[in-house]
Formats: C-alpha cells, structure tokens, sequence
C-alpha cells in the first residue's frame, strides 16, 4: 500500500517540507559519475559505428550540475544545451566539477565501475579507459590550455554572443521546443531522466526537431520503482489514486511507464532504433499484484528493469 510513501507526499503539500520535493537529484554533484556517464554513451554510441566526434549536443535532465556535458565539451563538442525543469545547477558547482574533469581526462582515467556507483548503467564490458574513441591526437587538440579555459569562460559567461567560442546554454525549467534551433544538434542524451518525463510524446517530439537528419540519442532509463515501494517493481502495484497521493506537490516523480512505451514512442516519432540494451529482474511483485492500469504488460515490460536506446533520425 506504500503509507509511508504516502504521507511523504501529502507532506509535500505543506510548507517547509521541501526535502520530500526533489531539492536535489544525486549523481551528477559527483565529477567521476559525470566521467563514467559520457564516456559509457560515448562507448555505446562508438559500438554501434555512430559518429563519436558530435559538435553540438544536447542533455535532458541534467540535475545537480551540467558535469556530464562539460565531458562531452571537453571531449570535443562546441555547443552544450543542457534542459530541465528545475534550476539544480549552479556555477560554482559546476567549476568545481569541471577542474575534476579535466584531471580526469589529462590522466585517461578508467571508467568508473559499479564498484563505485552501484546503480551505474549502461553496463560495459569494460571499464578501461577508450583510448581508440580519445585518441591522444584528439585529447591533445580539445584538452588544449586555451580551450579549457574557453570552456571555463562558458560556464561563468554563458550568455556570451560571441559565436567562435565554446557555447553553453542552460533551460530550466524549459517549457517548449523553440528554445533550440530545429534540425541543429547532432546528440542529445539523458542519463536517468526518461522515466521522470510527464509529457513523454511530446518530449520525444521536440528531440526529433532539435535533431539534425542523421543526427542520433542516447538514453538511458531507469524504470524501478526508485525506492517508492520495497520491491524494484512495486510502483506498477499502485493504484492511480495511490500514485497521486505519492506524487504529491512534487514537480517531477516517475512516469511508470515502461521500456514499451518508450520504444513505441520513438519509433512513432520517426526515429531508427540503432542499439538497446536492457537488464531485466526477475525479483520483485508477481503479475496478479499489478494495477488495473498495468494489467496489460508484457512479460518483457514486467521484467524490465533498465533500458539503453540509441535512436537515429533519418538523414
Ligand atoms: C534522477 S535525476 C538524473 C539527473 C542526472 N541526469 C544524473 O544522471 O544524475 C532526473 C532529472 O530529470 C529532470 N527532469 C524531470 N523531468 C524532466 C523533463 N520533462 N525535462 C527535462 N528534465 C527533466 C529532473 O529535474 C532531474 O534533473
């Protein structure tokens, strides 16, 4: 029944209870998380022949700080949008982690593993540093002294108009597509925020816009019950009503919609699905225990727990 959960989100209605509404997202306060992220969807998006060199990216979700996308800047990319629906960022942060990251590209570090962060995905088959993706030619032309402090100069001066600098831009809360120029971005990509999207549809739509025609995304989605019932799976056991009465006043929670969804969504977009890889569980409620509104799963979508997708826009 979750009554714990429940009383949290009722409390979220109260003033002064804003630790229950989302102050902060985890993971990306951390600069080697930030690290591990990029270079797995750099890995994942070399595995599959894609182009490992974008120009212009773009992040959903970034949460805490724009780290991960100052790792796509500082591996080559000129322009960083980054979009979310809440301002968690913040430039001193954001500095912070990025003088970590230079150290941690200058040494070629390995990945972090799920030694270090547990819940990590996607899962690599191996965690040493991708030499054959960073080659030293490329590090040495985009980890150069006065590059780095280009991007350094982005994140204290994002709205800088000068155009033959490294670009920043930060939209939070964005609330519609035209805050990016159609058809000019070459990756956009989302650690752990997919799952947390009320507007799923209309979401994959303005990513398919952003995108240039051949232009790809890479997700990766966690769809557990993120802590809000004791079983990985529990949240698909609650009611509609329950689920609100969770939700709360809270600005974003979990859609609990599963990979399905997602996967029907960008193909009905437009999208090419280039590469999946998911992680399935078999623990957790059985079927008779799910709502009414999730009666019609498959057993693929009941056992699916994690999901990567890299998606390419016709050229
Ligand atoms: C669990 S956090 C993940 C943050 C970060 N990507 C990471 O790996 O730690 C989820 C993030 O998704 C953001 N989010 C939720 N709904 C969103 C939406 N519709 N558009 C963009 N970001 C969204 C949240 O504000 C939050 O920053």
């Amino acid at each position: 029944m979750g009554i714990k959960h429940i009383i949290k989100g009722i409390a979220t209605y109260l003033p002064g209870m804003g630790r229950f509404t989302c102050r902060r997202t985890g993971g990306t306060d951390s600069a080697r998380y930030c690290y591990s992220v990029w270079l797995r969807h750099l890995v994942m998006i070399h595995q599959a022949g894609l182009d490992t060199y974008p120009k212009v990216v773009a992040e959903l979700g970034p949460g805490d700080s724009i780290g991960t996308g100052l790792a796509a800047l500082l591996t080559g990319a000129r322009k960083y949008y980054a979009l979310d629906v809440v301002e968690y960022a913040n430039t001193q942060a954001n500095l912070n982690i990025f003088e970590e990251l230079v150290s941690l590209f200058s040494e070629r570090r390995p990945i972090p593993g799920r030694d270090e962060f547990p819940e990590i995905t996607p899962q690599l088959t191996s965690c040493r540093f991708p030499h054959e993706i960073l080659t030293d030619e490329r590090l040495a032309e985009t980890l150069v002294p006065s590059r780095i402090q280009e991007i350094r100069n982005a994140i204290i001066n994002p709205d800088n108009a000068d155009e033959s600098t490294v670009k920043i831009r930060y939209f939070a809360p964005w609330n519609d597509s035209s805050v990016i120029k159609s058809e000019s971005v070459d990756m956009i990509f989302s650690q752990a925020v997919l799952e947390h999207v009320e507007d799923l549809g209309g979401t994959y739509e303005a990513l398919y816009r952003w995108l240039k025609g051949g232009g790809f995304m890479s997700h990766q989605i966690d769809l557990s019950s993120h802590g809000l019932s004791k079983h990985w799976n529990g949240h698909w056991a609650y009611s509609l009503l329950t689920w609100k009465l969770i939700k709360g006043n809270r600005p974003w929670l979990i859609n609990r919609e599963p990979y399905s969804t997602h996967r029907e969504l960008i193909e009905k977009t437009g999208f090419d699905i280039v590469s999946e890889l998911n992680a399935d569980d078999v623990s957790g409620i059985t079927r008779n225990s799910l709502a009414t509104r999730f009666a019609h799963f498959t057993d693929d979508d009941f056992k699916t727990i994690t999901a990567y997708v890299l998606a390419r826009k016709k050229a």
